[in-house]
């Protein structure tokens, strides 16, 4: 057997990314982020490793390498969340708001990995006309690394969404190669909760009936409960509009005078039960059951992010729909990692 990998997920959130990583052997040794709630959540299902809530702007990593004992690392993974990196001409100015990625380049620097994988919205590619995407690349080029970039869709990697998160790969001696679509048909949203009941039932309950698909087997094959199964009651009101809405449908399909009752493009949205969902959020109650007349459980977007039933999501439901809708999907960062893993080789 090989050596034991090593990582490092700094802006873990509820550990979607990381989790990933641990599903093809790689060992989470220290994860940080500045909200409690998710790091709740990370530790319940990564008991293994030390985590930290703190501020990532403004942190001293000397510190961390002795109070956590960090000597060093083979990964470092993370997605610094990007509000705006503010520019100035041909670079991005040194300000606040691009402290977080800073941080990310420093952690890098300290530790030196083999290598980095940072992930972020596609548009990081192309803002600034490519000056934020050439500045990342730049910044680790200085530091030693090769650095290739990509936007990946997670429903070519068997994730029930056609989520897309762009990443920045960077190896010290080494060569990496994204990974290549590995499934040919893609999971749709009903083959990834069609089992799950209308009603909410209580943690702990067991299955109501059995699986149904492929995906469902692989998501319950470590769990024989349902958790993070409560659903919302919407007014009267919401549910007559969503029941005029078919599946896979939105506004457009309502009658002209309730067309505009939500002033957002997403408005009324239905999955659609026969395709991979549409990125999910956090919780903004626009994206509905492509059959019930309400919006998807927790447990319904956990699925549609590729979390296995296991993974249990604490704290409020308001802060379970953020940590799951933040989420890298597990089984997009898992086929990433499988290729992180073949640099060592
Ligand atoms: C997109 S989410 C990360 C999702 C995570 N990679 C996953 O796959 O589950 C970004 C995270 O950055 C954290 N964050 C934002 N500002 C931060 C700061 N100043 N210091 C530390 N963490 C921060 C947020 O709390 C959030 O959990």
């Amino acid at each position: 057997m090989g050596k034991e990998r090593t990582f490092i997920d700094l802006f873990c959130g509820a550990g979607g990314l990381s989790y990933g990583f641990e599903m093809v052997g790689l060992k989470p040794v220290f994860a940080i982020d500045n909200w409690q709630d998710a790091l709740d959540t990370y530790n319940y299902n990564n008991p293994n490793g030390a985590t930290l809530c703190t501020d990532l702007s403004n942190i001293d990593i000397n510190k961390i390498d002795k109070d956590f004992n960090i000597k060093s690392v083979d990964i470092i993974i993370g997605g610094p969340p990007c509000q705006g990196f503010s520019l100035a001409g041909k670079r991005i100015i040194d300000d606040v708001r691009n402290k977080l990625y800073k941080s990310f380049v420093s952690f890098v620097d300290y530790y030196s990995p083999k290598v980095f994988v940072m992930e972020n919205v596609p548009n990081i590619l192309s803002i600034g006309e490519g000056l934020v995407r050439k500045s990342i690349v730049a910044d680790f080029t200085a530091l030693g690394y090769s650095v290739q970039y990509k936007v990946l869709t997670a429903s070519d990697y068997g994730v029930p969404q056609n989520r897309r998160r762009a990443f920045f790969v960077g190896v010290k001696d080494g060569a990496f190669s994204f990974p290549e679509p590995s499934v040919k048909d893609k999971v749709t949203v009903s083959q990834a909760i069609n089992d799950l009941p209308e009603n909410s039932i209580d943690d702990g309950s067991p299955y109501t009936c059995r699986e149904k698909s492929n995906y469902q087997r692989w998501a319950r094959s470590d769990s024989a409960r349902i958790f993070n199964h409560e659903t919302t009651n919407h007014n009267e009101k919401t549910q007559r509009i969503i029941s005029l809405v078919p599946d896979g449908g939105n506004y457009k399909d309502l009658p002209v005078e309730l067309q505009d009752t939500r002033k957002v493009h997403i408005a009324w949205t239905r999955l659609s039960s026969n395709k991979p969902s549409i990125t999910i959020d956090t919780g903004h109650r626009h994206h509905f059951h492509y059959r019930y007349n309400r919006i998807p459980t927790v447990r319904e977007c956990a699925r549609i992010q590729s979390f296995p039933d296991n993974y249990i999501f604490l704290k409020s439901r308001t802060s379970q729909y953020k940590q799951v809708g933040n989420a890298v999907p597990p089984l997009m960062a898992a086929a990433i990692a499988e290729e992180v893993k073949n640099v060592f080789q």
